[in-house]
């Protein structure tokens, strides 16, 4: 992510948080951006202030937060941050994928046309292979990244981020599903 911001030429900075240097990874990969990057170790400075940090690297009116790690860190920053409309908190938690379903039907509304999703394929796959490119990271329903909107159909959603960032208008297609082999429609 850092080589892809710093070839776009945007704007961010990274918070690293580990028990000390020798435990952290990736360390010589992040010294050719060493200035948008604070290496925070607690062993010496204890739990890091979050939101006094972060509120130094906020700009404009539209910023994204992505938190990565332990659940305790994942909780604590969406709490720290909700109700915010300068704000969003995209957060991604090591879990099992999950199981993907059986076969069901998906409705592109803008671009036309439907597309039979096999058992055991994510809607993300299928798009994919008919040239949609929608971006993602996780491909398991736990970072948000492929947030598409939803039109219509019931949906078994399959993802982690009830309560942190998912409205019922929006699904993932790394990992929905359709309910009783039904149809989706999602807005793309
Ligand atoms: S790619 Fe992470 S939720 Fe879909």
């Amino acid at each position: 992510m850092t080589l892809e911001l710093a070839e776009r030429e945007s704007s961010w900075h990274l918070l690293y948080i580990g028990s000390s240097r020798q435990e952290m990874a990736f360390l010589d990969h992040l010294r050719s951006v060493r200035e948008r990057v604070t290496i925070w170790e607690t062993t010496l400075y204890g739990r890091p202030n979050i939101p006094a940090l972060v509120s130094e690297w906020i700009g404009g009116t539209s910023t994204t937060l992505y938190c990565c790690g332990p659940a305790g860190l994942i909780e604590s920053v969406s709490s720290d941050f909700s109700g915010r409309d300068d704000l969003r908190v995209l957060s991604e938690r090591f879990a099992a994928t999950p199981e993907l379903g059986g076969s069901f039907e998906v409705e592109l509304s803008r671009s036309g046309g439907r597309i039979r999703v096999p058992a055991g394929v994510s809607v993300l796959d299928v798009l994919e292979e008919r040239g949609v490119d929608i971006p993602w990271s996780c491909r398991a329903g736990i970072c948000g990244t492929c947030e598409t909107p939803l039109i219509a159909g019931r949906t078994d959603h399959g993802d982690s981020l009830v309560g942190l960032t998912r409205a019922d208008d929006v699904c993932f297609p790394c990992v929905v599903r359709a309910v009783d082999d039904d149809l989706i429609v999602l807005d793309i």
